[in-house]
């Protein structure tokens, strides 16, 4: 807690994990505040990190926004409209240098603005002495990007749609640990191209133009309804039925937009029906798969051998990453951010 005898310290930094949709958001019901059309599920990961160092310096004219060692003029835009927000809460003008390191590829599908959001929001509100709640930290973040939201918190976590249309109550809140249900996570590297229409772009012309739209946002509470079911009876197998059909819906809506968004390669399919074909003879994992060719696996910690192996076996899959279900957003060290790429998975 900072009082006006204790400034606050004008620069912090954070860490972040990405999260894993396993009910999917898809579509806005608000896009100047990022309110989303319907409530998601998710798992933040362990291991893949995001570390954001903040400094908010009178010297500065403008942000100065690095992310992997780059000056990113794309990333920067929402970097500084997010910082914006955080100023105005704060009532100050200063602008800031923000430095970012992901531990795993931007941009392909492995939700490296989750994390990064979820980051700088952290490391700002502290460096600005805030001191806002986990809640708010993830009403701001999810303005950065909507899955920010909930790499606020650490293991399953749901965000709400919410009904208020300033979006107050449209923030995430965790339901499970990540102790109390370990799970597995095989991240089938099928592509290293930055992808080529991000999610909101895709999600906005799925809600202009596929014929299935209305259907999606009807369906979305029973699919919420039975994870939160399976989550709290640890069910796996419930889980993994509603999870891939959330999975396979989101694309099913996704591909019937005009132009229909087609965001899986070959190998992309090889890979999940490796993942069937597996669960079909009794191994716990399922697949999910957001708006890019990356197949995840989720499986029971016994199983992330096997279901690693089916995995690197498919042709087409460059690379297997593991990891497990891990902590949200939290401070760190200003020195563990430069040393980022050492951990690089
Ligand atoms: C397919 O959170 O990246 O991964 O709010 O527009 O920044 P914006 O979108 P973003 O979309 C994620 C979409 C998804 C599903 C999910 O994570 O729930």
């Amino acid at each position: 807690m900072s009082t006006s005898a204790d400034p606050a310290p004008l620069s912090a930094a954070a860490q972040a994990q990405p999260n894993i949709a396993l009910i999917k958001y898809w579509g806005k019901r608000d896009a100047r505040l990022n309110l989303p059309a319907v409530g998601s599920i998710s798992i933040t990961l362990d291991r893949l990190w995001t570390r954001t160092c903040v400094r908010f310096d009178p010297q500065l004219a403008v942000d100065q926004v690095q992310l992997d060692g780059r000056t990113d003029a794309g990333g920067a835009t929402r970097v500084c409209a997010c910082l914006d927000l955080l100023r105005r809460r704060a009532g100050i003008d200063l602008r800031a240098r923000v430095e970012s390191w992901n531990n795993f590829p931007t941009g392909a599908g492995l939700a490296s603005s989750a994390s990064g959001f979820a980051a700088l929001v952290t490391a700002a509100d502290a460096a600005l002495g805030l001191g806002m709640s986990p809640a708010e930290c993830s009403a701001l973040a999810r303005q950065g990007s909507g899955s920010a939201a909930r790499s606020i918190f650490g293991g399953f976590v749901e965000w709400h749609r919410g009904q208020r249309p300033d979006g107050g109550d449209s923030v995430a809140e965790p339901l499970l640990a990540a102790a109390d249900w370990p799970l597995s996570v095989l991240v089938a590297i099928t592509s290293r191209a930055i992808k080529s229409v991000g999610s909101t772009e895709g999600m906005n012309r799925t809600a202009a133009s596929s014929p299935y739209w209305t259907a999606w946002l009807q369906a979305q509470m029973a699919d919420l309804a039975q994870a939160r079911a399976a989550i709290a009876g640890r069910d796996f197998e419930r889980l993994a039925e509603v999870a891939e059909h959330s999975c396979l819906k989101m694309h099913a809506l996704a591909l019937a937009a005009r132009p229909g968004l087609v965001y899986w390669n070959g190998a992309t399919v090889e890979a999940l029906h490796a993942v069937r074909a597996l669960r079909a003879g009794g191994v716990p994992v399922f697949f999910t798969n957001d708006a890019g060719p990356q197949l995840k696996a989720i499986c029971l910690p016994s199983a992330a051998e096997r279901v690693a192996r089916t995995l690197h076996a498919v042709p087409g899959v460059l690379e297997v990453v593991a990891a497990g279900l891990g902590e949200g957003a939290r401070l760190i060290g200003a020195d563990q951010v430069g040393a980022a790429r050492a951990g690089a998975v």
